[in-house]
């Protein structure tokens, strides 16, 4: 695969054009490439001469991959899947996250998105014939909301040593959507250098909502958002590593039957997602996962499971 390079790169572009391009939503060569020269004039106010010469010049330097379909599906078999330490939430997905592909949870506040994601980042570590892939992890946390702590008790129920688990996870603290997209960037050579294996970003789209408010606004943080969500799937499947996210809800005024709340983040987030997967609470502590979009799992089917001391669980027989 083709490595990402900057705009800088690109013969021509000088910094006052790199600075036009970005500000215009123009932050990779490959955004260059695959937009037409039209776009670049109007959107980043350069001659018509100056974005014919870019756009060609960006088009010779991103290599397109042909690969085989025996290559593809070598490539596929490789993949690997993570345990979610719960049986009837494994049997919904097809036995765990798999790697190189994005799995999104959404849902509303307290159905379990966070516990999920930390309960993952502990597992990931297991061995493989234990359920893991021996993996550390990244966790892009934007609401603040990791626990340590809870990492520590999810540890010691499936008998790790939570000092070493700890270590295990890189964790980053995120700010703003800009934030956001500099962490992703920066997560490749991080990701390879230290056998990472999950990245976590909880929640995806908080701050992409903060930063960017009004219809004004919609259309630049779509278009960064979605070069942020492909930056992230080329990750997963350049380093074989499951990227997990989270969503929130977004009312629909619109909705007049049925459930009014869509995960958000619009197409931009529907199109990127590998399998989109649906938590909602249900009584006490017990919560419910349901697909909402996959290519391959079935979206009849549901998986209940609680929340405990010890992570999410499976609901024992006196439970159910
Ligand atoms: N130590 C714990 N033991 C049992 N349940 C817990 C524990 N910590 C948090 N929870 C439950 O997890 C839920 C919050 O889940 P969380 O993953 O933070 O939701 P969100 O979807 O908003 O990320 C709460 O309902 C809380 O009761
Ligand atoms: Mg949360």
């Amino acid at each position: 695969m083709s490595e990402i390079l900057d705009i800088k790169d690109l013969e021509g572009v000088g910094p006052a054009t790199a600075s036009k391009l970005k500000q215009a939503g123009f932050y990779s060569i490959e955004s260059i490439a695959v937009s037409p020269a039209r776009e670049l004039e109007e959107k980043a106010g350069l001659t018509s001469e100056t974005s014919l010469k870019l756009t060609e010049a960006a088009r010779q330097l991103v290599k397109i991959d042909f690969i085989s379909a025996k290559e593809l599906w070598d490539r596929r078999s490789s993949m690997l899947k993570i345990s979610t330490g719960c049986n009837s939430l494994n049997d919904l997905i097809g036995g765990g996250i798999e790697t190189q592909a994005m799995t999104e949870f959404w849902g509303e506040y307290g159905s379990g998105k966070s516990q999920l994601c930390m309960k993952l980042s502990v597992l990931v570590q297991l061995p493989k014939d234990q359920g893991g892939v021996d993996g550390k992890v990244l966790f892009i946390d934007t609401e603040g909301t990791f626990s340590p702590q809870r990492i520590y008790s999810m540890t010691e129920a499936v008998g790790l040593e939570p000092e070493k688990v700890l270590e295990n996870i890189i964790y980053a603290r995120c700010y703003n959507s800009d934030h956001q997209i500099l962490i992703a960037d920066n997560s490749f050579k991080l990701c390879h250098e230290e056998n990472v294996k999950l990245v976590v970003v909880d929640s995806l789209t908080s701050h992409w909502r903060a930063d960017y408010v009004g219809r004004e606004n919609l259309s630049i943080r779509q278009q960064k958002l979605n070069m942020h969500l492909h930056k992230l799937l080329r990750l997963a499947e350049i380093e074989n590593l499951s990227v997990v996210v989270t969503n929130q809800v977004q009312a629909n005024p619109a909705t007049f039957f049925g459930d009014p709340n869509r995960p958000a983040g619009g197409n931009v987030v529907a199109h990127a997602s590998t399998h989109r997967i649906h938590l909602r609470k249900s009584r006490g502590n017990t919560r419910v996962a349901k697909i909402t979009d996959s290519p391959c799992f079935s979206s009849e089917t549901e998986a209940n499971f609680i929340i405990a001391e010890s992570g999410i669980e499976d609901i024992s027989d006196n439970e159910k």
